[in-house]
């Protein structure tokens, strides 16, 4: 990771319930072997019925105050993109999952998946309720935050979901039986966007909330989101790590998905606001962002066997 790694962000990945995950990228050891022990899918079941969590505990009183009185109209606008992008995120992934889920060639995996989609559905909640609580919007019905939200994002966004993520499942839902499709959405689902694009976004942010001391309840119910992405992107690389294992075509399959889907998901990086890439967005540059995208990714490739 970068010399400047918030060191919010190191104690974060540290914490025994993140590591508890077998996230690929929180292990230290997955820069030197492949050989590290992932959680089968059963166990990652058995984890998700003890990582449980209400979005109806948060409290999100504070972080009305900060939004009204200490985060200036300039700052709340430059917010958004981020907040935006996971909010709408969060509800395309929710829609998305069903047909990997029937997709999937095992019970065990099919369960995991099961409580995966509940869990996306969480975090729709979660920010409706964040944006609901502390004002965000003009409107305050789900379908209509989305549609207000959406302004904020950029191009490539809904390339990669409503056209790169969207081709994947329609053919799965047509055809089941692919598996070499249901690799390369796996791929770019859980390797991509959740691994890649979120798990970097929520870390950024999380650090950037904790070091400007506002949004507690957001950073609170936050932290359970990013843990359940890691246990997401758990699934993901024991899912590929096997399939690449069995054929050189899933292999290739997923190559073939990151090199067409990294350069538009390095876009997703980018605010529509930025002229040029010498931007900071919650305190770090591009180049930050990148490097730490790029190891994490790194990291759960190598124990893949890619
Ligand atoms: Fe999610
Ligand atoms: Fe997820």
């Amino acid at each position: 990771m970068g010399a400047r790694e918030a060191s919010g962000t190191q104690s974060r990945t540290d914490r025994a319930d993140f590591q508890e995950t077998s996230d690929p990228a929180l292990m230290a050891a997955a820069d030197r072997t492949a050989d590290v022990k992932l959680l089968s899918y059963a166990e990652l079941y058995l984890l998700w019925e003890r990582q449980q969590w209400q979005t109806q505990e948060l409290d999100f009183s504070r972080d009305r105050e900060d939004w009204e009185q200490r985060i200036s109209e300039e700052e709340r606008f430059q917010r958004l993109y981020g907040l935006s992008s996971f909010f709408i995120g969060e509800q395309k992934v929710a829609e998305e999952l069903g047909p990997i889920m029937r997709a999937a060639p095992t019970e065990d995996q099919k369960i995991f998946l099961c409580t995966q989609i509940a869990d996306e559905a969480r975090h729709v909640r979660f920010f409706e309720r964040f944006y609901r609580e502390v004002g965000v919007l003009e409107s305050d019905q789900l379908s209509e935050m989305l549609v207000e939200t959406s302004a904020h994002l950029n191009d490539n966004f809904s390339r990669l979901f409503d056209e790169m993520l969207k081709q994947r499942t329609d053919r799965l839902s047509a055809e089941p039986e692919d598996t070499e499709a249901l690799v390369e959405a796996v791929t770019l689902y859980h390797m991509v966007i959740e691994g890649m694009l979120a798990l970097t976004g929520q870390h950024f942010i999380m650090d950037f909330n904790e070091r400007e001391d506002t949004l507690p309840g957001f950073v609170a119910g936050f932290q359970k989101v990013a843990r359940d992405e890691h246990r997401h992107v758990a699934f993901g690389s024991v899912f590929l790590r096997e399939k690449a294992r069995e054929d050189d075509r899933y292999k290739r399959a997923i190559q073939r998905t990151l090199e067409e889907s990294l350069p538009v998901a390095d876009g997703v990086l980018s605010p529509p606001w930025a002229e040029s890439e010498d931007f900071e967005l919650f305190g770090y540059s591009l180049a930050e962002t990148r490097e730490f995208a790029g190891t994490c990714l790194m990291r759960r490739l190598k124990v893949i066997g890619l």
